[in-house]
Parts: structure tokens; sequence; C-alpha cells
């Protein structure tokens, strides 16, 4: 099986134009990553996908390992944190992070149909909300900023990190996961411009796929404060 980051997980429709337009996608995929860009995908190609439970995927067995990996770094470097939530999907995260405590969580994305399915898991200080991240500015402060299998469809991840950066909290900590292909340490070379990875989990599944799962703080952060031992 290629290692290509996110395609090979989940079945497409069979016509052949749908194959050749993931092909397609795929090869600008690759090639973004080389030159430490993402890809972005039309809206409503997302929209089209939820709506037909392609991403359903995201709730197997198979996808439960680089999730937790997220929700052991938020626990560790955030006593009660303000989460923000960036590309949230139809909020697998939250689901998965809700038997912790945190303080609030924002959940963004773009799809319309993926933050329909939040909404209904939304409670208590947990909220979601569309917008489309490479405009939406946030409102507030954020302990933790967390992008799990989203910065890559920014054309200018680094860029995007950085902005976003700008809406932690003097202590918080980013947390990027990124599906590995061959080409991603270009991105990850590209956000390291703006970030310094201060923890670092990879792990693999039984299909074979493997995600880094990155916690970055700014290159100028003035403090560097080490993270709670207990
Ligand atoms: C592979 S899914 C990951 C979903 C979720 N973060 C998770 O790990 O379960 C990528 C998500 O990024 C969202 N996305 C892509 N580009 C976006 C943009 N420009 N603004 C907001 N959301 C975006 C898609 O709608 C999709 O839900």
């Amino acid at each position: 099986m290629a290692n290509t980051a996110e395609p090979e997980r989940r079945s497409f429709g069979s016509s052949i134009l749908e194959a050749v337009a993931q092909r397609v996608h795929e090869t600008k995929f690759a090639i973004g990553g080389l030159l430490g860009r993402g890809t972005p995908r039309p809206r409503e190609l997302w929209e089209e996908q939820y709506r037909c439970g392609v991403w359903n995927y995201l709730d197997s067995a198979s996808e439960i390992a680089h999730y937790m990996v997220i929700v052991g770094y938020v626990q560790h470097f955030c006593a009660n944190p303000a989460i923000l939530d960036v590309g949230c999907g139809h909020g697998r995260l939250l689901q998965l992070l809700e038997p912790y405590p945190f303080k609030s969580y924002l959940g963004v994305d773009f799809s319309a149909e993926a933050i329909e399915r939040g909404h209904s898991l939304a409670s208590g200080g947990a909220r979601f909300e569309r917008v489309d991240f490479e405009e939406f500015i946030p409102p507030d402060r954020y302990d933790v900023i967390i992008f799990s299998e989203s910065i890559y469809y920014a054309p200018r991840p680094e860029e995007v990190l950085r902005r976003y950066m700008s809406a932690l909290t003097p202590d918080g900590v980013m947390i990027v996961s990124m599906c590995q292909n061959r080409w991603q340490g270009s991105i990850w070379t590209a956000l390291e411009n703006v970030a310094e990875i201060v923890h670092s989990t990879a792990v693999t599944n039984e299909l074979d796929l493997t995600w880094h799962v990155r916690v970055l703080r700014p290159n100028d952060a003035p403090t560097r404060r080490e993270p709670p031992t207990s």
C-alpha cells in the first residue's frame, strides 16, 4: 500500500472520474508537501464526503491511537485548558477529550455537515463554529491549539501556525498531528521556522500508517515552563 497521507484509509466511490480526481489530489498533496506547502481541497468536496460518511472511519479503532496521544499531551501540558481545535471535523477528538477536565473547547471547521454533527456532541464548555480557518480570527486566548490532520490543507501551513500562535496564552502550546507520507518532512521543517518542537510521538497502527503528533511552542515564547510532572 502506498504510504500517502490520507486517501488509502478510506473508500471512495468507484467511478473512474473519482479515481482520477483522487490521484490528481494525491499528486498535488505530494508536490505541496515537498515544498513545505499544504494542499487545500474545496469545501464542497468535504461536505459531500461528510454527507456520504466517507470520514466515519475516523471513529474506528484503527484511528484511536493518534487521537489519544493528543488527549494525553493536552492533559500533560495544560491543567484545565481552554482548547481550540482547528479543522475539528465531526468532533471525534472532543468525544475522546470529554472524560478529562477542560475549561472550554471550541471546534472550528468549514464543513457545515461536520459542524452539525459536532453540535450534537457539544455540551457544557464545548461548542462548535463553522468558519474557514484561513480567515478565522480566534476570539480568545487558548492554552492549547490543536491541528489534528488539518494543517496540511492550508496552502501555507507555516503562516497559519504563526497566525494562530498569537492566540495562545503565555504558557500555551500548539499540538499538530499529521498522518505521515513521504513528503511531509518539508511541512514539519517549515513549521519549525516559527515554532520549537518540545515533544514528539509517533504512532503506527495495524494498517502500517504512522502519525507524528508534536507539541510546539512559539520560537519567541518569552518563558519556557516545564510541563507539570504529575
Ligand atoms: C482529515 S479531517 C480531520 C478532522 C479532525 N481534525 C480529526 O482529526 O478528526 C480535516 C478537516 O479539516 C477541515 N478543513 C480543511 N480545510 C479547512 C479550512 N480552510 N477551514 C476550516 N476547516 C478546514 C475539513 O473540513 C476536515 O473536517
